[in-house]
């Protein structure tokens, strides 16, 4: 069953770019072997994470990624099935998405007000579109 896992933490204070660089080396290299794809937001202070792959494997992955101290406060926004990845060929992009959100031009005033309450761990069905608008950006 193909699905769809979105979450949302908070970025500890003692997790440094290098280690946000490694998390990304890591998961490119990991999820690979597993055929998860996805996406990872970030700022100085929040993670949103999109991962795509079978239930049990992404499912696995995330109890394993919430026991990581580099990030807390962990909400499952969503764990949908879907029929077709929105990011087949990322075994894991990333985006730096500023504090304020300043590289966020690309989305309307409705669509930031979405993005924004995604960050407080709120679903959305339009969540998904506008990760993946923010990517093709
Ligand atoms: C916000 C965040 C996202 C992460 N995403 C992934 C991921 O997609 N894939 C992955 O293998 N590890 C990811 N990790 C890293 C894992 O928590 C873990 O460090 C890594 O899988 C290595 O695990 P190991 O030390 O048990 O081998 C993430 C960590 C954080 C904090």
């Amino acid at each position: 069953m193909l699905s769809e896992l979105i979450y949302v933490s908070r970025r500890s204070t003692t997790c440094t770019d290098a280690d946000v660089a490694q998390i990304l080396e890591a998961s490119v290299h990991q999820n690979s072997k597993k055929d998860i794809t996805g996406v990872l937001l970030y700022s100085k202070s929040q993670f949103i994470q999109v991962l795509e792959g079978e239930a049990a494997a992404i499912i696995t992955l995330y109890d394993h990624i919430k026991k990581d101290p580099r990030h807390h406060q962990i909400l499952l926004v969503s764990l949908n099935l879907i029929e077709e990845r929105y990011f087949p060929s990322w075994q894991m992009g990333s985006k730096n998405v500023g504090e304020n959100y300043e590289f966020l031009t690309c989305l309307s005033n409705q669509e930031q007000i979405v993005f924004k309450q995604l960050l407080k761990g709120q679903e959305s069905s339009k969540a998904i579109k506008i990760i993946h608008k923010i990517f093709q950006d």
